[in-house]
């Protein structure tokens, strides 16, 4: 028999209460916040749908492996154990611990940028582009022409444009290249995936031009799924065999382990170059801790080791992707515009299309996710011009490419039935699509301002 029902490949051993509330206190919480949902407690919100990084449920396995952390400054078996593990993924022999994805970008392009330096990505996602423009140098971002429409079906959206990969690094010269990145699955561009053919043309022209290749890897297990799912060559092949292809065409990567190791700190840099690597070293040290800890404890480095693993399976990754494509195939189905077709990690709403009535200056993906805490409690995140707006010479917005919201599945957490209350919620928001008003800033800092900056709704 054929089962439409996809259920949880797992059982839950210990559960975590969540809190009821009502719209009206969710309408103080949110007035308290200042309409910024990065400002409200946990506590306070039912479905939690702000990120997938770092809010894994680790197995019965991983924490298992917590009590077999070894806690020792130098040289722990724990160590041994995540450095084995990531060296057997990624062919890298240099293998550096740090506690998340960030701090590895602070390292690594602190020493490959600076100044007059450039770093092409198909998107960078925001702590990398903060990272690289925070040390001086540029950041370019290639999508491709497909990548940049939200509703055309087109099965690697999250591809770079060779094309303009390759006027880019011509325009600036190649020897001001800092390195090539591409961001699997591309988290900024929609979680859309990256196709092995598209990781090789980008080998080819770092070949050709001589330039340093890294992988943002932090979602690589997504996106051999879609892969193997996608392009005719790796039809039927393993996840990991292709995770294991694609990592050896790069020179390096950096994985926030918060995503696809499945649990909830840390991460690491992996280099083939020990020139690059032992560069990176003394940062490595002042800023994270020695090289075989790195700002993890033994037991994180040991539940990633193992999470590094699990990830793999092909039960967990056929009910990750499948029950991320049900929401996203249910809200396109209620006529909610959505990102197409439905990435790995979450499902991103055009809010610009839905909220067609208000200006992007008036932040209608802002709009969309107060508004669906407040009639739901739930707490999504928007990826449009808060997160990724500029300002001109006049301080007048030069806006994001796209107005999207991100409804990020944490893994292995909620259930079938947390995610059809997210529905029902959507049915409701469609019906009154028009009527939202538009959101004000009344206060932003300098970098990063979509976590602390402060909003009012228009009159
Ligand atoms: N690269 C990508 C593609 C990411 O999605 C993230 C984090 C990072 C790097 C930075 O890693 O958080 O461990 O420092 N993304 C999270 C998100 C925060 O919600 O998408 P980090």
């Amino acid at each position: 028999m054929q089962h439409k029902t996809i259920i949880e490949p797992f059982r839950i051993k210990s559960v975590e209460p969540i809190e009821m509330s009502t719209e009206q206190q969710r309408q103080e919480y949110l007035k308290q916040a200042n309409n910024n949902l990065f400002l409200i407690e946990s506590k306070k919100v039912i479905i939690d749908l702000l990120t997938d990084s770092g809010t894994s449920a680790m197995s019965a396995e991983q924490w298992a492996g917590i009590m077999r952390g070894d806690e020792s400054y130098a040289g722990a078996r724990s160590w041994e154990r995540m450095r084995d593990a990531v060296r057997d993924l990624t062919g890298c022999e240099h293998i550096m611990p740090i506690h998340q994805g960030r701090a590895g970008e602070s390292i690594l392009y602190t020493q490959l940028g600076g100044k007059g330096k450039v770093f092409i990505s198909n998107t960078h996602f925001d702590t990398t582009r903060a990272n690289i423009e925070y040390g001086g140098a540029t950041a370019i971002d290639c999508i491709t022409k497909e990548g940049q429409q939200p509703a055309l079906e087109y099965p690697f959206k999250g591809n770079i444009d060779i094309e303009k990969l390759e006027t880019a690094i011509i325009e600036n010269g190649a020897e001001n290249i800092g390195a090539v990145i591409l961001t699997v699955t591309n988290n900024s561009g929609g979680g859309q995936p990256v196709s092995m053919q598209n990781a090789k043309d980008v080998r080819s022209i770092c070949d050709k031009y001589k330039i340093l290749y890294l992988l943002d890897c932090c979602r690589i297990a997504e996106n051999s799924y879609f892969v193997a799912l996608k392009e005719a060559a790796y039809q039927g092949k393993e996840y990991r065999e292709i995770a294991k292809e694609m990592f050896r065409l790069a020179d390096g990567s950096i994985m926030s382990a918060k995503k696809d190791a499945l649990v909830n700190m840390g991460g690491f840099i992996a280099l083939k170059d020990k020139v690059i690597a032992d560069s990176c070293i003394n940062t490595l040290i002042i800023k994270e801790g020695f090289v075989t800890y790195g700002g993890l404890s033994g037991r994180d480095m040991e539940a990633i080791a193992i999470g590094l693993i699990e990830v793999f399976d092909k039960d967990y990754l056929h009910y990750r992707i499948t029950s991320t494509t049900y929401l996203g195939d249910k809200l396109h189905e209620l006529g909610v515009p959505v990102m197409r077709p439905i990435g790995g990690h979450a499902v991103y709403i055009d809010a610009k299309a839905l909220y067609s009535h208000i200006p992007v200056n008036q932040y209608p993906g802002q709009a969309l996710v107060c508004d669906l805490y407040l009639k739901a409690g739930i707490r999504s995140c928007e990826i449009g011009s808060v997160m990724f707006g500029k300002k001109d010479k006049n301080g007048k917005l030069i806006p994001a490419t796209m107005e999207l919201v991100r409804l990020a599945i944490p893994r292995r957490v909620y259930t079938q039935s947390h995610i059809d209350y997210v529905i029902e919620t959507f049915a409701d928001i469609i019906k009154e699509k028009s009527q939202p008003k538009g959101m004000k800033i009344t206060y932003e800092p300098e970098f990063l301002r979509h976590f602390t900056a402060l909003f009012e709704r228009e009159l």
